[in-house]
């Protein structure tokens, strides 16, 4: 591959220690990373030249939490909730029918456009969750459409309870011929810890037995009301705990010392109507935030990065630059990928160039496509 000089940069987010943004600045891409940062004046040798023409290059999106394997859509859901219906994790089970339903040719094609409409939109590292399926065929082949399209996947069995079984039978199922079935294609798992899905022993078990399987652990914790999730995601040492909606200072504490990210998903509490997380509480506690999507049909049906930076600074209080970070290095961290988010000499060259004068504008023009191009891993694929 030859090296690409991309110069002319107005401004250049790198979250390198000393200088996390740079102005008029350029970078080279050689076999798929970055080798060089500086300034736009100086010209380094490479074999082909992209001027930008002022533009704000950021590291592209990594968004860690989304579940975009599934059938159908639940819009009716969403008409009755702004008629005042609220949420209930109950509805997952419409979308296990219809995700059950698909043909595995077509449930690849739809999870393959999302996962397009992702990348163009600047997610350049996706976290893909299986969920709605809940047999052991329907997990393993929405994990093998994941597969296609992303190396971060993660077994959601324990989503919610199917329908004909009882909860601790089929814990048994998660934890025992589920997890034996998808321990291969899987990375991650998780568990769905709330009232109306998986208590905290339930979920502990399943997490464990992801552990002992290899798999890196996520959990869905708090996410509409108060519960035990975030401790136990801290007691097992999770990669992260997601949602966090409903904390507790112990909970906060419990986060920051453990170092388990809480990964943020302001658009599900857009979509459901409820309270946002408390984004300002975790940040001064000193716990790593990541934003997501958690782009689902049920709470959250949205691929966009960008809507979800604008949501966290306008009302999780969160500055453009503390949700540009958790978007970006945030979510790479609850994933435990240390190469991208971040635009230092050696990461993957993953960026976004977008036609603004600064990474500011990707919440003050909210709704607006500010994305010109899109690099991933050093090939300009939008
Ligand atoms: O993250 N909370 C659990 N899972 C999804 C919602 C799933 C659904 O309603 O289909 C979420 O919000
Ligand atoms: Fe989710």
């Amino acid at each position: 591959m030859a090296a690409l000089l991309v110069t002319n940069i107005g401004q250049l987010v790198t979250w390198d220690d000393e200088q996390p943004i740079r102005e008029t600045a350029a970078l080279v891409v050689d076999g798929g990373r970055i080798t060089w940062v500086g300034s736009s004046s100086v010209t380094p040798l490479a074999d082909e030249r992209l001027d930008v023409g002022g533009a704000t290059v950021v590291p592209g999106f990594v968004d860690s939490h989304t579940h975009l394997v599934f059938g159908g859509d639940r819009s009716e859901e969403f008409e009755a909730r702004l008629a005042g219906k609220p949420y209930a994790a109950g509805g997952i089970r419409n979308t296990v029918a219809a995700t059950r339903a698909l043909p595995t040719p077509q449930l690849r094609l739809r999870a393959t456009r999302l996962a397009a409409e992702a990348l163009r939109s600047g997610t350049t590292t996706l976290e893909i969750k299986s969920g709605y399926g809940l047999t052991v065929e329907d997990e393993l082949r929405s994990l093998e459409v994941a597969a296609t399209l992303t190396p971060h996947r993660t077994f959601l069995g324990a989503h919610v309870v199917p329908e004909g079984t009882d909860a601790s039978s089929y814990v048994d199922l998660v934890r025992g011929p589920m997890l034996d079935a998808v321990a291969g294609v899987a990375t991650a798992i998780d568990a769905f810890c709330e009232d109306g899905a998986f208590d905290e022993d339930q979920c502990r078990a399943v997490l464990t037995a992801g552990a002992g399987r290899g798999l890196a652990m996520h959990l869905h914790a708090n996410q509409l009301r108060p519960g035990p999730g975030v401790q136990l995601a801290a007691s097992l040492g999770a990669l992260s705990a997601d949602h966090c909606t409903h904390v507790t200072d112990e909970d906060v504490t419990a986060l920051r010392d453990a170092a388990v990210v809480a990964v943020l998903v302001p658009a599900a509490e857009f979509s459901t109507r409820s309270a946002y997380a408390p984004a300002r509480r975790l940040l001064d506690a000193g716990v790593t935030v990541a934003l997501a999507t958690d782009c689902n049909p049920g709470t959250s049906f949205t691929t966009s990065m960008s809507f979800v930076i604008a949501l966290a600074c306008r009302e999780l209080g969160m500055a453009p630059l503390d949700a540009l970070r958790a978007a970006t290095v945030g979510g790479a961290a609850a994933l435990a990928q240390r190469d991208v988010g971040h635009l230092r000499v050696g990461a993957r060259a993953d960026f976004v160039v977008l036609d603004a004068p600064s990474y500011v504008h990707l919440a003050y023009r909210p709704g607006v496509d500010l994305v010109r191009h899109v690099v991933r891993a050093g090939e300009v694929v939008r």
